[in-house]
């Protein structure tokens, strides 16, 4: 039987069974929804994209997956020169992985071997963000901090490796003024923190974690498995403020296929490009490189450009805006929007218990968590469908308690 993911077996609602799904619409036996996740924020073509499947196809009739250990392939040649040309500054080394924790524990293991290799074995330390989501696997619970996914870490007690501060520019510098000479990167959900709680913050506290990264000489990770390809209302964050090392997943191959790539800049690279083996990144998922996966992300790249979705994302945001202005109810602590995402936040968890049945009932999948009632639509959402999603989520606190 399946076991699934953030669930008390015991307790959980039967999950909604998908037959068929096709643009914004997910189809159940007896439902049509209109998908406001996005599946977990990354199918942002939506669902049997023609031109997508037609790429996976073609690429299939000539084979689905070779390694790259000791091989390579045009697919995954043609997505790195891609992303090199693509994302900014001197960002231009991929290395691919099957899904965003594992690009994240990559990006970890590379800022620490990097000064491994520089015989700086001190720098052990992570700086982190409170609330941050880095994914599931064991170093990025760690750099995470969210008890609600990580609670079973405790187990171990505090990390003295990672420490997690606000995202305010004063404990910024508090926290590199005390930590600096052990810290080897900074790692962030770069202006929308997502699973903890869809956090928004200012572009202002990046710039100065890149000034301060620059100073004491520490590596600047941005985690954008969620933020990447317009989610925040910039292609990239890192088009604001370049880091050292850019972790993509999620929408990276439009949501067809897991995969996702760290991308490190010459400096990171060239910590690792010398004669002595044993400077090598030591890291292979089987899976990295998946010739559909490249496919359809390069692809998927292609559809963004040539059909200019941040002007996509630019009018889902306006409409959002104009839908919620407003928009309040003493159950409510606040509602944040940006870019293609927008959060109600409420007090009480209880408040947001069977929203999930109500929306499903008018024809929208939801999946709120905790406090947070939110959407993230995909990027080809019509405007009727969009201020379907926005009025639903309105119309559960027109209900009486
Ligand atoms: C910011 C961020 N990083 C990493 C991950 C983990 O990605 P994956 O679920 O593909 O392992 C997620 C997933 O939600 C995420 O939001």
């Amino acid at each position: 039987m399946i076991w699934y993911p953030y669930e008390q077996m015991k307790t959980m609602r039967a999950p909604y069974k998908i037959v068929n799904a096709e643009g914004v619409y997910l189809y159940t036996e007896d439902q049509k929804l209109i998908d406001s996740v996005s599946s977990w924020w990354s199918v942002i073509h939506g669902y049997k994209h023609p031109e997508i499947n037609q790429a996976i196809e073609m690429q299939l009739k000539k084979f689905a997956h070779v390694m790259l250990g000791g091989l390579t392939h045009e697919p995954a040649e043609k997505l790195s020169q891609k992303l090199q040309s693509w994302l900014p500054g001197d960002l231009d080394y991929c290395f691919f992985s099957d899904s965003g924790s594992v690009a994240v524990e990559v990006a970890l293991k590379m800022a620490l071997q990097y000064y491994v290799n520089h015989k700086e074995t001190h720098r052990t330390m992570v700086l982190a963000l409170e609330h941050a989501y880095h994914g599931d696997t064991f170093k990025a619970m760690e750099a995470g901090d969210d008890e609600d996914y990580h609670f079973v870490l405790k187990a171990y007690g505090k990390s003295k490796d990672v420490v997690h501060i606000p995202t305010e520019i004063d404990a910024l510098e508090h926290a590199f003024a005390k930590y600096h000479d052990r810290l080897n990167c900074f790692i962030v959900e770069p202006l929308l923190q997502g699973a903890g709680g869809m956090k928004m913050y200012d572009i202002s506290f990046l710039k100065r974690a890149r000034e301060l990264c620059d100073q004491y000489d520490v590596l600047l990770v941005f985690d954008e498995v969620a933020t990447g390809f317009g989610r925040t209302g910039n292609r990239f964050a890192a088009d604001l403020v370049l880091p050292d090392i850019l972790v993509l997943g999620k929408a990276l191959t439009g949501g067809y296929i897991g995969h996702a790539v760290t991308v490190a800049n010459r400096k990171v690279y060239e910590g690792f490009y010398d004669d002595a083996p044993f400077h090598a990144l030591m890291h292979g998922p089987t899976f990295m490189g998946n010739a559909l996966a490249c496919s359809a992300a390069l692809k998927s790249i292609e559809l963004f450009e040539e059909q200019d979705y941040m002007s996509k994302i630019h009018r889902i945001e306006a409409i959002t805006r104009r839908e919620m202005e407003g928009f309040s109810d003493r159950r409510i602590k606040e509602v944040r929007i940006m870019g293609g995402c927008v959060c109600i936040e409420v007090y009480d968890s209880d408040t947001i218990k069977g929203y999930q049945q109500f929306a499903y009932k008018r024809g929208v999948f939801s999946r709120p968590f905790l406090k947070y009632l939110y959407a993230m639509v995909p990027y080809v959402i019509e405007e009727g469908e969009l201020i379907k999603v926005l009025q639903t989520m309105k119309e559960w606190f027109s209900k009486k308690y």
